[in-house]
């Protein structure tokens, strides 16, 4: 990955319950603890309440960072049910994933929120993980590149840089469903995106790109051979720590 830092991310989604996600967090720092030397970052992105108790757990210098789900664009007001990214950094989270396809499907948002929302994240302190990806239509119809380009030009803020934003590419119709691209339709996607990015701002080319969509055990470590991909960002397979932890040693 050319000197950039792996990152492993877990999406746990709208899992995890008491005392389930306690006992999750803690033998994963258990099993890091055994790894001093484990190269890679590791996120978890719990639902926004169990954050301070996982914090608290976890203790200040962990090697676990922790990470919202999403975030509001403001920083406080009038928005009933909304948590503003000041919010999540006060809970103990370092990271906001933002414009994840299940927000851009089941909520409606657009390239234009979700740079907002990651405007948001970095005024908090955070770093941006700002998910793109296809449709199975229009990976069928040819046009995956540029419907990932197009997302990148409107996802990504002005002041994005590789330390506080990181991309994640997945394409829809991989997520949950345990189908993947291959490695090559990866690597080629990957290339397109560091190039597109590198276009608008030599500097950006450096982010790390995490692939996501039905990473497992079993294809973790072809999928993080991949040329230009710096790590995962996992859902199904971050909620026991028996699978993520295999995903964790591929770096
Ligand atoms: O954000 C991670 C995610 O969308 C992938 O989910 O369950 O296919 O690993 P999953």
């Amino acid at each position: 990955s050319d000197g950039r830092q792996p990152v492993i991310a877990g999406n746990w989604k709208m899992n995890g319950r008491m005392p389930g996600a306690t006992a999750t967090i803690a033998d994963l720092a258990a099993r890091l603890a055994t790894r001093p030397g484990a190269a890679c970052a590791v996120v978890i992105c719990p639902p926004a309440p169990l954050l301070p108790v996982l914090r608290e757990i976890l203790g200040a210098n962990s090697r676990i960072a922790l990470g919202g789900q999403d975030c509001h664009a403001g920083t406080s007001g009038a928005h009933t049910g909304d948590v503003a990214a000041e919010m999540l950094a006060d809970a103990g989270a370092a990271y906001c994933i933002v414009g994840h396809s299940e927000r851009r499907a089941d909520h409606g948002e657009d390239d234009r929120s979700v740079a907002a929302k990651a405007v948001a994240a970095h005024r908090a302190g955070l770093t941006a993980i700002v998910c793109v990806g296809e449709t199975l239509a229009e990976r069928e119809a040819g046009r995956a590149l540029d419907i990932v380009a197009g997302q990148l030009d409107g996802s990504l803020p002005d002041g994005a840089t590789p330390a506080n934003t990181i991309i994640a590419y997945e394409p829809v119709w991989a997520i949950g469903t345990g189908r993947t691209p291959t490695t090559d339709d990866v690597a080629a996607m990957h290339r397109h995106m560091r190039a597109h990015i590198a276009k608008r701002d030599a500097a950006l080319g450096d982010c790390r790109l995490l692939y996501g969509g039905s990473v497992k055990a079993a294809n973790a470590a072809e999928l993080m051979a991949v040329a230009d991909v710096d790590g995962a960002l996992v859902g199904g397979a971050s909620l026991a720590v028996d699978d993520f932890w295999p995903i964790i040693e591929t770096c």
